[in-house]
C-alpha cells in the first residue's frame, strides 16, 4: 500500500499537488485547505462525467464549496475557441465572481479548457486541477500552461495561470485504456530520461502499475523544480520538451490520428538514436530508451520520412527565426538544449530515423 504524498511548488503563489488513493472523495477539504469555500464550476468532459463527476460534486459541497458543473464533449478535436467560448459563457450564466473558483476534472483537455478559460474570465479566477489521466497527472496539471488549438494549429491561443492546488487520485490511473495509460507512461518515460535513472528505471519493468504512485510524484517533483525555476518557459522549462520536435512533426504528419504519447515515444526515440549517431551523447542511451518505450507498447519509429518531418517541424513553435533548438539526451539523467539551422533538420530526423 502506497502512501499520499504532498509535493509543493513553489512558484508564486505557491501551491500543493496532492497525490494518492482516494483523493476524489477529499477533493473538497483539499480545495478548501488552498481556497476559502465558493461557488465552485466543475469542466468536465462527457467521458470523465460519468465516471467521476458526482464524487466531485459531493467532497466540494461536504467542504462548503456550492457547486454548478460544465459538461463538454469528450475528444481532442473540442480542444477549441468554440468549447472555449461555451464555458465562458457557462460561468457567466453562473454569476460566478473572482472570489469564485473553476475546477478541472479530467485530461489534458479539460485542464487545458478550464485553465484557459479561468485564466480569461473577469480577468482570471482560481482554478483547481484534478488530473484523471496518467498523463493529465504527470504532466499537464502541474505548471498552469492552458491553451487552446486554433485553425493554423495546435495549443497556438493560450496563456500561463498555475492552479490553487492540484488534485491526483491514483486510483483513477489504474483503470484507464491501454491506449490512454501508454500515452502518459510516454510523457513520463520522457521524464525519466530527463531526472535519471531513479525515475527512468521504473520503467525498465514490464509492469509499473505497482508504481504509479511513486512515478508521478517523481515526475511532478522534476517538473515542479524546473517550472520553479522557468515558470513562463524561457530557457530551462523548454527541456521539458525532449521528444517532441519530431513527436509534434509525427502528430501533425498523421493529421493529429495519432496520440500525441504515441509520436512523443517515437520522437524520444529519434532524438535519442540521432544524439548517439551525431557525436551529441555522453553515454549511449537510445537502446535502452528504445527498450523500455517499447516494452510499454509504445512505438520507437514513424513511417514518416525525415524530409517531411523536418517539413512539419518548420511550424514548431520552439523555431526561432532561421534555426530550432532541440532538446538531445546526452545520458540517462542529462539533456540539454541544441540550437541548429531549420536546414540540419532533415539530416538529423535521419540520423535517428527508423521506421515503425
Ligand atoms: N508540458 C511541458 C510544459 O509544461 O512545459
Amino acid at each position: 500500500m502506497e502512501s499520499n504524498q504532498t509535493i509543493t511548488i513553489q512558484t508564486r503563489p505557491s501551491y500543493l499537488v496532492h497525490i494518492g488513493s482516494g483523493l476524489l472523495d477529499r477533493c473538497g477539504q483539499l480545495a478548501a485547505e488552498a481556497l476559502t469555500p465558493c461557488r465552485a464550476a466543475v469542466v468536465t468532459d462527457s467521458n470523465v462525467a460519468p465516471l467521476y463527476l458526482s464524487r466531485v460534486e459531493e467532497s466540494l459541497r461536504a467542504a462548503g464549496f456550492s457547486v454548478c458543473a460544465h459538461v463538454f464533449p469528450a475528444g481532442e478535436a473540442r480542444k477549441n475557441l468554440s468549447t472555449l467560448s461555451d464555458i465562458l459563457e457557462f460561468l457567466a450564466q453562473e454569476q460566478l465572481t473572482r472570489s469564485d473558483c473553476v475546477v478541472a476534472l479530467g485530461g489534458g483537455v479539460c485542464g487545458d479548457m478550464a485553465g484557459f478559460a479561468a485564466g480569461c474570465y473577469l480577468r482570471g479566477v482560481a482554478y483547481v486541477q484534478i488530473p484523471t489521466t496518467l498523463l493529465s497527472s504527470v504532466d499537464s496539471s502541474v505548471g498552469g500552461k492552458t491553451a487552446v488549438d486554433l485553425r493554423a494549429g495546435k495549443n497556438l491561443a493560450g496563456l500561463f495561470l498555475q492552479p490553487s492546488a492540484v488534485v491526483c487520485d491514483t486510483d483513477c490511473l489504474r483503470t484507464l485504456p491501454p491506449l490512454e495509460r501508454a500515452d502518459g507512461t510516454a510523457e513520463a518515460l520522457k521524464t525519466g530520461v530527463l531526472s535519471g535513472e531513479e525515475l527512468f528505471s521504473l520503467f525498465e519493468a514490464d509492469d509499473i502499475t505497482p508504481h504509479l504512485s511513486e512515478i508521478v510524484g517523481r515526475c511532478i517533483a522534476f517538473k515542479g523544480s524546473v517550472v520553479e525555476q522557468d515558470p513562463l518557459d524561457n530557457g530551462l522549462r523548454r527541456t521539458l520538451n525532449l521528444g517532441h520536435t519530431a513527436g509534434h512533426a509525427i502528430e501533425k504528419c498523421s493529421g493529429y490520428a495519432l496520440h500525441h504519447g504515441h509520436a512523443v515515444a517515437a520522437g524520444l526515440a529519434i532524438i535519442a538514436r540521432a544524439a548517439e549517431a551525431l557525436g551529441w551523447a555522453e553515454e549511449p542511451c537510445a537502446a535502452r530508451i528504445c527498450a523500455a518505450l517499447r516494452r510499454h507498447g509504445l512505438p520507437t519509429g514513424t513511417e514518416y520520412a525525415p524530409a517531411a518531418l523536418a517539413q512539419a517541424a518548420l511550424a514548431d513553435k520552439k523555431r526561432r527565426g532561421g534555426s530550432i533548438s532541440l532538446v538531445v539526451p546526452r545520458k540517462i539523467g542529462k539533456c540539454e538544449m541544441v540550437t541548429v539551422p531549420v536546414g540540419d533538420l532533415e539530416r538529423i530526423f535521419a540520423a535517428g530515423w527508423e521506421d515503425r
